[in-house]
């Protein structure tokens, strides 16, 4: 059994850092809620309990059942676990004496302590709590301190619990993953095997087990994770996976064509649905965002599930779900209103009545690129930005017509062609640790955007009257907040000048600076 690492969560907004920086590791490890810890089998090598909005102090404070874990086990408190161990086990915590938001300086005052282990004997870490470590819990000792705060940092004598005021898991703690590594390599001794391809090899030998010879149907978008899902599932069960790849008439310019070649290319075998009538069809004299979701989620629900009926024995659908998709989030304030409906093909695996098999659940999407590029996947296909299910058509603000959708798909085509042209050297989006290849590579998202209002203008000597085209470029890490990317002025004005110059029907282009939240990415 793979051996990990679980993370026991109390709502706290990083706490789905804590998991990437062990993944980073090769190490694996599962976030579950505070209060439905799963069995402890002799693969969990230990436990981290993760920061929360909480103060231990509140009535309402998650509480944790800890008793077939502290002391057999080795367990690391974040934060509010940090105080959560010395409230519950015979210290205290208050709320008064010293607050600590951003970065601190940290003084470790056991330099033997295996948490520290060469971790320099003072360096910045990242605060941020109310309440204060008043008295440590019992058999305690501190391991380090900051100016203000005294217990910074303890170890319980006589057990392998540790506990830390600060953040190690996020950036602005400088050396928290070395303490990261500490924990999980050396005081737990997990031995940091989880790596691309050792999740394909028992990936692909547990899709054989489990699908055997029945046929699977998975419906392919374009974008990496039903790529990465479908070259892994080829690998296990070949030509018993039909893909279905859905034109919609909605996506990018070329975008159909130059897809499914690179994936015929990659020898899986794809069915090419063209459906785009349909889709418009639906779409005529829809103006409300909602509405054009709902259309174009249900139109792709009838084109896919007519497809796949022809496909005759298949029994599973595959889906390229991955881990922040089933993570079950620790509800702080309720559940949280919806905003947009995303889910494009809910609905599907009811409406089919087949089995789902999602190999990629267990993954972060920075390690579906790193188990795709394991699979030699081009990097044009692992490397490509985020596209919504709805296509263009939520790029078209209002109604969805022909002639609009020719006109974003040539501004588009010149803004994403401009990027991938454009030298640059920022660090990568897609894959952490490295160095992009051009602006596109930077950038986590960018599209295009048709907006519904024509304003004056002057082409030669004619007085125009044409659509205004906005452009967004973001920096996000997995969509839930974003900012609006500096872009180069020269890049600006370049892109700017070729769409008015090449694309009829578009006199004025504008940049969209606005960050996530309060606005979203997508306009629609
Ligand atoms: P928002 O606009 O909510 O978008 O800030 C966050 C991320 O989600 C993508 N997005 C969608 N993806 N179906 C999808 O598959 C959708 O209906 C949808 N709406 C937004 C968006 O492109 C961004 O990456």
């Amino acid at each position: 059994m793979q051996e990990m690492i679980l993370i026991l969560d109390f709502g706290s907004q990083v706490t789905q850092l804590i998991g990437r920086r062990l993944r980073e590791l090769n190490v694996y490890c599962e976030i579950h809620p505070y209060n439905k810890i799963p069995a402890i089998g002799p693969n969990v090598k230990g436990v981290i309990l993760s920061g929360s909005p909480f103060s231990v102090r509140d009535e309402k404070a998650p509480i944790a059942d800890l008793s077939n874990i502290k002391g057999k086990l080795p367990l690391l408190g974040i934060c509010y676990g940090a105080q959560f161990i010395s409230q519950h086990f015979g210290g205290e915590v208050n709320g008064s004496i010293a607050r600590e938001y951003g970065r601190a300086m940290l003084t470790v005052v056991d330099e033997a302590c295996p948490l520290f282990k060469g971790v320099s004997k003072t360096s910045q870490v990242w605060m941020s709590h109310g309440d204060t470590i008043a008295k440590l819990p019992q058999g305690a000792r501190i391991i380090a301190s900051t100016d203000d705060v005294e217990n910074a940092a303890y170890k319980i004598d006589g057990e392998t619990t540790y506990a830390v005021q600060f953040h190690p898991e996020v950036f602005h703690t400088k050396e928290g993953p070395q303490m990261l590594a500490n924990f999980a390599l050396g005081i737990c001794g997990c031995k940091g095997d989880w790596t691309p391809d050792s999740f394909i090899d028992n990936t692909v030998a547990s899709l054989k087990q489990k699908l055997g010879d029945d046929k699977v149907i998975l419906g392919l978008s374009g974008g990496v994770d039903s790529t990465v899902a479908a070259v892994l599932l080829n690998k296990a069960i070949g030509k018993n996976l039909t893909c279905i790849f859905v034109d919609n008439g909605l996506l990018r310019k070329n975008e159909f064509e130059d897809v499914l070649d690179s994936y015929k290319e990659m020898g899986l075998n794809v069915i090419g649905v063209h459906s785009g009538h349909l889709f418009l069809e639906k779409l005529k004299g829809v103006t409300d965002p909602e509405a054009k979701r709902k259309a174009i989620g249900s139109t792709f629900i009838d084109v896919f599930d007519a497809e796949a009926q022809k496909i005759e024995g298949a029994r599973w659908l595959a889906q390229g779900t991955i881990y922040p998709d089933v993570i079950e989030s620790v509800s702080v304030n309720g559940p949280s209103c919806k905003i947009k409906s995303h889910h494009n093909v809910g609905g599907l695996p009811e409406k089919m009545n087949l089995k789902i098999v999602e190999p990629l659940r267990s993954l972060f999407k920075d390690e579906v690129r790193r188990v795709g590029r394991a699979l030699g996947i081009k990097r044009e296909l692992i490397g490509r930005h985020p596209f919504p299910g709805p296509s263009l058509g939520i790029r078209i603000l209002g109604e969805v017509t022909e002639e609009k959708l020719h006109i974003l798909r040539e501004a588009d085509d010149i803004f994403i062609k401009g990027l991938r042209n454009w030298p640059c050297e920022l660090p990568s989006a897609s894959y952490p640790n490295e160095m992009a290849d051009n602006l596109y590579d930077s950038i986590w998202q960018a599209g295009t955007i048709l907006l519904p209002v024509k304003s004056v203008g002057v082409m030669g000597d004619e007085r125009s009257y044409e659509y205004t085209i906005a452009l967004r470029a973001v920096i996000s890490t997995d969509g839930m907040t974003a900012d609006w990317v500096h872009l180069p002025y020269e890049f600006m004005a370049k892109v700017s000048n070729d769409i008015i110059n090449k694309v009829k029907g578009v006199n004025r282009v504008c940049y969209d600076i606005s960050s996530k939240p309060p606005a979203t990415i997508e306009w629609e």
